[in-house]
């Protein structure tokens, strides 16, 4: 099963610290994981030309066709977000709103597809469940099934405090706990449900 991990984070360090660990823990599970960093790509928001919905693709041709590629053939999804005023990245958001022209492919390309969610924040509460919120809906939206870790920590998903520090979320043992009981739930649901 193939799983593909956004990093919506425009640097390569803490966001991409945790996803790789994650795709690491899965491809160790036989999963064939595939990784995308928003680092110094290009991803332009959606201009709403409505474009794709005559043509079928979306009009700007950047970036964000590897993401298309790479969300089309993915049976799970993982997307690692910092939280960005209290949210998540611009970036992510531009993934989200491009999403749209996929749907105008063909409204079930996504559908049954399994995601979960991974916010990481420099404060210990500064907005990872409203960035878990996010994503889940955006998983919703498009129909794909979102996980959570289960009561007791991972709710919404695996939340992570960095102080904004490479060493300090290495450190952060409370969130990579949040991040093992996510990953079992999302190969629960793998294995159940593709
Ligand atoms: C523009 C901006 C806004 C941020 N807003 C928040 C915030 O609202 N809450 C929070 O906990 N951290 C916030 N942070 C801190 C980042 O979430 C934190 O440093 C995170 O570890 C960055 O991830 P990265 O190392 O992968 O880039 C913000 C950082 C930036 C650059």
């Amino acid at each position: 099963m193939k799983i593909f991990g956004i990093c919506a984070s425009p640097r390569n360090n803490t966001t991409e610290y945790v996803l790789k660990d994650a795709l690491e823990k899965l491809e160790k599970n036989n999963f064939e994981c595939e990784i995308f960093t928003c680092q110094a790509k290009d991803i332009k928001p959606c201009m709403h030309c409505d474009y794709c919905i005559e043509n079928k693709e979306c009009i700007i041709k950047d970036d964000m066709i590897e993401v298309y590629e790479n969300l089309k053939s993915a049976d799970g999804i993982i997307i690692a977000t910092p939280v960005q005023s209290g949210g998540i990245s611009s970036n992510l958001a531009a993934i989200m709103d491009r999403t749209r022209a996929l749907e105008a492919i063909d409204y079930n390309l996504l559908r049954g597809k399994i995601g979960m969610s991974i916010a990481v924040g420099g404060d210990r509460t500064g907005g990872q469940d409203f960035a878990h919120l996010k994503i889940i809906t955006y998983y919703m939206i498009h129909g794909i099934i979102p996980v959570s870790g289960g009561p007791f920590g991972s709710n919404l998903g695996a939340s992570f405090w960095s102080n904004d520090s490479l060493e300090d979320i290495k450190a952060d043992t409370y969130g990579m706990e949040s991040l093992e009981r996510t990953l079992n739930e999302f190969k629960n649901f793998l294995n159940k449900y593709i």
